[in-house]
């Protein structure tokens, strides 16, 4: 990651109770994470705009204020800066199940005892506050194989790679397969890959399509596919990641919002469990042995 460079941000205050709405909102239009931070009882939303015209930022503004926002003055962040805006958000170390350690690269002091790993988001969604992430964390601890597998594993919409490297660590498979849309979430997730120490055993891609011919040319099947995205991805990508499921695999879907999990429940064979949580849901399959 190159630590000189600058992002502008897209800054919105709004009322605690809009905020939740808000951030969605902005997630959605902007593709990129939301930082929330409390300012005099107050959310300030930050999201990086570097990528968007002006002209769709004069409609992001409409958008947040039609929806209750305050829209502040842009900023101009550092990389530097970024890594502040994390830890005012509340990004410091915690564990999953009382198990997996979740580390932000910048925090010094000892790790609790058992798997940890280690994440910089940068500008990447992923740091496991965040309900979908941290309810995939969750499940993956819980359904930990007994022996170590060797094999790959397939995380879609890896964001910072916290999952993909979770399931490394975890000893879900030795191969990492990663793919995210926004080259911004690669960058990411390769850095995050290269902290944790499994840059030679992982391949990150920008599309599924070269990831899905490969798979195909040397007959991958994946005991784990992670995919924490949105619905309408889910439901496009489903079939194909139903069929590369191992005999036994895992599939777990997240970021599922309440009006499309009937929708996503109907398409799929009756999954092991159902997660569901304030705004988004996820769900368990495995694949018959
Ligand atoms: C909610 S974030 C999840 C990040 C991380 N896996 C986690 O669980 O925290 C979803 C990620 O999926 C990526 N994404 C969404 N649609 C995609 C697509 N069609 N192909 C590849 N990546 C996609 C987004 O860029 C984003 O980084």
């Amino acid at each position: 990651m190159n630590s000189s460079r600058l992002y502008r941000l897209f800054k919105v205050e709004c009322p605690s109770s809009l905020a939740g709405d808000l951030s969605d909102w902005l997630a959605q239009a902007t593709g990129q994470p939301v930082v929330e931070e409390m300012r005099r009882g107050r959310s300030v939303l930050s999201v990086s705009v570097d990528r968007m015209e002006e002209i769709s930022r004069l409609l992001l503004s409409e958008g947040a204020r039609s929806l209750g926002g305050e829209v502040l003055p842009e900023e101009i962040l550092s990389d530097g800066d970024w890594e502040n805006l994390w830890k005012t958000q509340g990004f410091q170390s915690f564990r999953v199940n009382g198990w997996l350690s979740v580390v932000p690269e910048w925090e010094t002091g000892s790790v609790a005892s058992g798997p940890a790993i280690r994440i910089h988001p940068h500008l990447a969604f992923g740091t496991g506050l965040h309900e979908t992430t941290g309810r995939c964390l969750s499940l993956l601890v819980d359904h930990v194989p007994a022996d170590p597998r060797s094999g790959p594993v397939l995380d879609f919409g890896s964001g910072t790679g916290i999952l993909g490297i979770a399931a490394l660590v975890l000893g879900y498979g030795n191969r990492l397969f990663a793919v995210d849309d926004d080259p911004l979430a690669v960058e990411s997730t390769e850095a995050n890959l290269a902290l944790n120490g499994f840059s030679r055993v992982a391949h990150v891609y920008d599309r599924f399509d070269p990831l899905f011919r490969v798979i195909s040319d040397q007959k991958i099947l994946f005991p784990l596919i992670l995919a924490n995205v949105t619905g309408n991805v889910i439901r496009h990508f489903l079939p194909e990641w139903y069929g590369l499921l191992a005999p036994g695999g895992i599939l777990i879907l997240s970021g599922i919002a309440t009006r499309e999990l009937d929708r996503i429940l109907a398409l799929c064979p009756p999954p092991v469990s159902v997660h569901r949580e304030r705004r988004f849901h996820t769900l368990l399959l495995r694949r018959a042995l």
